[in-house]
């Protein structure tokens, strides 16, 4: 219990100075360092493999299927004014004869309107739209659709009270797409490079300009994941032993930074710890029991480790960094093991020794599995700042190691957690937007649509939730998303 103290504490600070250096990069930026910028862009992704041979087919059609509508450019010279305003936007309800009875379809039309209360008359707007009931303390996920010309319809059950929730504008989502296509390389990463006593520090990334300096290629030659340092001065490339991310911030300006603000729906979250009963850890004991759990990904799918593993009496995890893992807890009495472990990069971390920057495809290569083995993956949350093809090619190689796992061990319970919306501001919008999720959570279902594999549904639970989004989900939603691993590696047990 302790121990998980301390986990947390930490995971909150590297929240906090996330955002916090990226502001510190907008203070300092330099106006002149923009022409350096912009040379380095247009060569940045030279020499990335958008699509692998083996990929190609498959993820065109993919990446085509999830196009979103065009959005409008934004108004020139720019007003605000001129941009969508949730709170001028109006509904009406669609009527109906005979009246409504429970358990209907509900429709709602929403006219979206800019600042001056003018109708919109284009669509693109990210909407989502929930019904929740707090005295059941239930709720779910309503579907909306676009009708590109600044109204769109949100379809509800007649369960309870629902609401609809403007995520991002047209406009902002114009400034995103733009964004990722002319700054893709708004993360930055490096490694230190270190032989006797001498060490260097160079700088990493999915792609690099290779005009500008040698290259060393750590493309996985096993999964084929591209990554590349530039080679230190004078070490040698296999002498690298370090990874952590620099946020290097990105070139918006003020106009567009308006279209981010939020002036409501701004929540601090703390990580309140809710007294879990001792029913659920019976539970998760009895459920568990004779198995091996084996956890990969970001820190969305450690919190399931960290919740599982408060009441598993041995854990192994003084030499791991708190956010990369490796993590070790077993039971020896009820013959329970549970790993978590990190995915490799671009994962944005705390700087960790490289022996544990590990491609979850190739752990899966090397677990045994079989009937008594659970594998809980997620990987989603660092891949919003990089063009699609990135996170594509990553899922594939996942979904590659996945199938010969369930070949050579059929039995095997797979579970791949889905993204979740978050809290936003300015600069977290801009480099995980919850468009940016949005569409990778697309690619990840349909990547991870084939039977065998269980897809953790963390994206309508988090969005039909009454609690406030949160990266990191509070861990009332984390026990409702443990509940349905449970129910799904002990369907006997009836969860
Ligand atoms: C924006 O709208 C507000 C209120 O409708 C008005 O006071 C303001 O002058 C407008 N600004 C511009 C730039 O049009
Ligand atoms: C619906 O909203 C009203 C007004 O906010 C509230 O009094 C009522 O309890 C809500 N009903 C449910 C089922 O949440
Ligand atoms: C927008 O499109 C919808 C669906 O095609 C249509 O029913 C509606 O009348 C249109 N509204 C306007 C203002 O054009
Ligand atoms: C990096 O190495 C991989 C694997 O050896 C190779 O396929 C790829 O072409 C190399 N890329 C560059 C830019 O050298
Ligand atoms: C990383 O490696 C260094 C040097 O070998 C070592 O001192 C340090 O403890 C390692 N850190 C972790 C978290 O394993």
């Amino acid at each position: 219990m302790q121990k998980q103290t301390i986990y947390k504490y930490t995971l909150t600070v590297y929240l906090w100075f996330s955002i916090k250096g990226s502001l510190i990069f907008f203070c300092l930026t330099p106006l002149s360092s923009y022409c350096i910028l912009k040379f380095y862009l247009e060569h940045f992704f030279k020499i990335y493999t958008y699509l692998s041979p083996e990929n190609t087919q498959e993820g065109r059609r993919l990446l085509d299927s999830i196009t979103w509508p065009e959005t409008p450019p934004l108004p020139k010279p720019f007003s605000l004014n001129l941009t969508t305003n949730g709170a001028k936007s109006s509904f009406s309800i669609v009527l109906r004869d005979g009246g409504w009875r429970v358990g209907d379809e509900l429709m709602v039309r929403i006219q979206l309107r800019d600042y001056n209360g003018n109708p919109k008359k284009s669509g693109g707007d990210y909407l989502t739209s929930r019904l929740h009931n707090r005295m059941l303390g239930a709720g779910v996920v309503g579907q909306v659709q676009d009708h590109l010309n600044g109204t769109f319809t949100a379809v509800f059950p007649l369960l309870w009270n629902g609401t609809v929730l403007l995520v991002q504008t047209s406009e902002s989502i114009t400034v995103l797409k733009r964004v990722t296509e002319e700054q893709p390389d708004r993360i930055w990463f490096s490694s230190d490079f270190r032989f006797g006593s001498v060490t260097e520090t160079s700088t990493c990334n999915v792609c690099l300009d290779a005009d500008k300096a040698p290259l060393c290629n750590f493309t996985d030659l096993h999964t084929g994941e591209q990554w590349f340092c530039y080679k230190p001065k004078t070490l040698d490339c296999n002498t690298r032993v370090s990874h952590v991310v620099v946020f290097r911030g990105l070139k918006i300006n003020k106009e567009e930074r308006l279209l981010f603000q939020r002036y409501k729906d701004y929540f601090l979250v703390c990580f309140l710890y809710i007294t879990v009963n001792d029913y659920l850890f019976n539970l998760i004991i009895a459920c568990l029991k004779g198995k091996q759990v084996h956890m990969f990904g970001d820190s969305t799918t450690r919190q399931f480790y960290e919740f599982i593993t408060k009441k598993l009496p041995s854990k192994f995890d003084k030499h791991s960094t708190p956010q990369c893992g490796p993590f070790l807890a077993v039971d020896h009495t009820n013959d329970i093991m549970m790993t978590f472990r990190c995915h490799g990069p671009p994962l944005r971390n705390y700087k960790i020794n490289l022996s544990q920057l590990q491609y979850v495809a190739n752990e899966l290569d090397r677990l045994n599995g079989g009937p008594n083995t659970v594998v809980v993956v997620g990987v989603w949350a660092h891949f919003g700042s990089f063009p699609m093809e990135v996170y594509y090619q990553r899922l594939m190689a996942i979904r590659r190691a996945v199938g010969r796992l369930l070949n050579r061990a059929p039995g095997t319970k797979v579970i791949i957690r889905t993204a979740n919306m978050k809290d936003m501001n300015v600069d977290s919008s801009l480099y995980n937007s919850d468009w940016y999720s949005l569409q990778r959570d697309k690619v990840l279902r349909a990547v991870f649509k084939h039977p065998g594999v269980l897809l953790l549904e963390a994206w309508e639970m988090v969005q039909a939730h009454y609690l406030p989004h949160n990266l990191h989900p509070p861990p009332g939603i984390i026990k409702l998303m443990v509940d349905m691993i449970l129910s799904n590696t002990c369907p006997e047990n009836g969860g």
